[in-house]
């Protein structure tokens, strides 16, 4: 496969789509970010990296950071997680608050903010720094001893976070936040903020295509079942309430965030990532949902086989 041309071909399709949508602007500092931008980069499971467009540019992982949080409380927690957090598509937008008095405070999923709060929670139970283990976390899967946290972004969204703070309040009357709420909130908006590329993106999501290993330096960070259940979290619920649509466009896992990222999976292969600021109704990234269509297309790669 020439993947090269692939992501060229990607770049092509997606540049006309980089100022259609908006970028994020409910998180201040998250609007200030300039759109007309389209990154890709793909990393197969050899180590092989190929990219195109603007791959090197640090954005704000917002909600991708949420797989990778999930990764460590699964390893932490093993199926005890599920006790606190379900494994179904919500339906309703990713900052929704309605389904969680029906479910008395369980999360729908761990990719919602309520599901995300939660996992975060379980993380604040295990560490004593659970941001910097978080950071350290993404530092090594990713090789980049130099991704760290915007103190900006982090310190805008907790000016602005009422409705996380809502939800994790609400959460935390069932019963069902452990630690501190503001502890669990400060942890979630630093997450969420943390910066990273197209090419450090894909290449931390690797073990998620390689059963749970990662492939430089053979860490296991996950069992195969255990992986194979992260990815099937991932194609449901990775994408909100747009996951069947993306399912039935792109058919790989993935997980999106506000910043415009969005990296994907195709088990055994690779790991991809795209970035485009500008974002559709849902919080998907506009010219990244396309690209990815376009690859699918290109490539067949894609779970339904
Ligand atoms: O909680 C929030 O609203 C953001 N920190 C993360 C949201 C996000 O990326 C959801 N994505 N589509």
């Amino acid at each position: 496969m020439d993947y090269q041309r692939v992501l060229d071909e990607m770049l092509h399709v997606a540049t006309p789509l980089t100022h259609q949508g908006a970028v994020a602007d409910y998180i201040p500092e998250l609007a200030r970010v300039a759109s007309g931008q389209f990154g890709v980069a793909l990393c197969l499971v050899d180590g092989t990296t190929f990219s195109a467009g603007a791959a090197d540019t640090r954005f704000s992982i917002q909600s991708v950071s949420k797989l990778f949080t999930l990764s460590l409380a699964y390893r932490l927690e093993g199926d005890a997680l599920w006790r606190r957090v379900g494994r179904e598509p919500s339906g309703t937008p990713f900052n929704s608050l309605v389904q969680l008095e029906i479910d008395h405070g369980i999360p729908r999923n761990p990719f919602v903010n309520a599901g995300a709060l939660v996992v975060t929670d379980t993380l604040c139970s295990h560490y004593a720094h659970p941001s910097l283990a978080i950071l350290d976390f993404l530092r090594e899967i990713s090789g980049a001893g130099d991704v760290n946290f915007n103190s900006a972004v982090a310190e805008s969204e907790a000016g602005h976070g009422h409705r996380n703070a809502a939800m994790a309040h609400f959460i935390k009357s069932f019963g069902n936040l452990a630690t501190d709420v503001d502890a669990v909130l400060q942890t979630y908006f630093q997450h969420c903020s943390i910066e990273m590329s197209c090419v450090e993106l894909a290449r931390a999501a690797l073990f998620v295509a390689n059963h749970g290993v990662v492939p430089h330096g053979g860490k296991a960070i996950l069992t195969p079942l255990a992986t194979r259940r992260l990815n099937a979290i991932l194609l449901t619920c990775g994408t909100y309430n747009a996951a069947g649509d993306f399912a039935f466009k792109v058919g790989l896992p993935a997980k999106s965030g506000v910043g415009g990222g969005i990296v994907a999976i195709v088990p055994g292969q690779l790991a991809i990532c795209v970035w485009s600021p500008t974002l559709d109704e849902y919080g998907n990234s506009v010219a990244g949902v396309a690209a990815l269509e376009h690859f699918s297309a290109l490539t067949a790669h894609s779970v339904f086989q």
